[in-house]
């Protein structure tokens, strides 16, 4: 089975931003674990939430980049470095459409947003939210990992979210977890899912595990979605590549 390269447009490498790896160990490991899976390159989304000023967020994430780049110089990830987009997963508010800085929160320098909808059950208003900040701010909405939503008594309203101009994003996770394969699959075959990440926290907690989810859904025959989703992750990353100029 031929290894395939992919790019990961959801990840939490960058040490000391969130619950993601705690230092330059760990993210040196995670890095190792992504290139040895035939990761090419990345987004890097540590969360944002509005109880934090968007420049506070930048200048933190800015200097956990910096930090990370410095650690790695003179060392064989070093390069990686250079395909490393600086994003953001963005936690859904519902003021989040009166924020100027939201191009600021896109990846890269693109009109890709990563959007992570409430872990709880939803009412209409987030949907019409969603509506209004592809509308007012011009963004093009990534919805983080659909499958952790509907938990929560979500399934008719992602049904209409289903229904509106966002892009769909499945965790890996979701195809390794125990007793949700048949979910994914599900999910997968009837193209709800545009996008295939990581979601990568740790080595161990939430670790890059894209080989894994890749082996296993072509054991399942799933050729086609993988080659599709693989080149709409590949697609999104070099426009957001190319926009923040690396
Ligand atoms: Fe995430």
């Amino acid at each position: 089975m031929d290894k395939h390269e992919y790019y990961d447009l959801h990840t939490h490498f960058l040490p000391g931003m969130d619950l993601g790896c705690k230092n330059t160990d760990e993210a040196m490991q995670m890095i190792k674990m992504m290139v040895d899976q035939g990761c090419m390159g990345a987004v890097v989304t540590p969360h944002f939430y509005p109880d934090e000023t968007v420049e506070s967020y930048l200048t933190r994430r800015e200097n956990a980049y910096l930090s990370l780049c410095e650690a790695l110089k003179g060392t064989e990830y070093e390069s990686f470095m250079r395909t490393v987009v600086l994003g953001t997963e963005v936690g859904y508010h519902k003021s989040l459409i009166f924020n100027s800085w939201i191009p600021k929160l896109c990846m890269g320098m693109s009109d890709y947003i990563l959007l992570e909808l409430p872990f709880a059950k939803w009412n209409h208003e987030v949907l019409e939210n969603v509506q209004r900040l592809m509308e007012v701010r011009n963004v093009k909405v990534i919805i983080a990992h659909l499958e952790r939503y509907f938990e929560y008594g979500n399934k008719k309203l992602i049904n209409e979210l289903l229904q509106m101009n966002v892009m769909i994003q499945m965790n890996t996770e979701h195809l390794l977890k125990f007793g949700a394969f048949r979910h994914a699959l599900d999910m997968i075959q009837n193209k709800r899912v545009d996008i295939l990440c990581t979601d990568c926290h740790g080595t161990f907690f939430y670790p890059p595990n894209m080989e894994q989810a890749i082996a296993k859904m072509e054991r399942a025959g799933l050729h086609d979605d993988i080659q599709r989703m693989l080149e709409n992750n590949y697609v999104i990353y070099s426009e957001c590549s190319r926009m923040a100029g690396n």
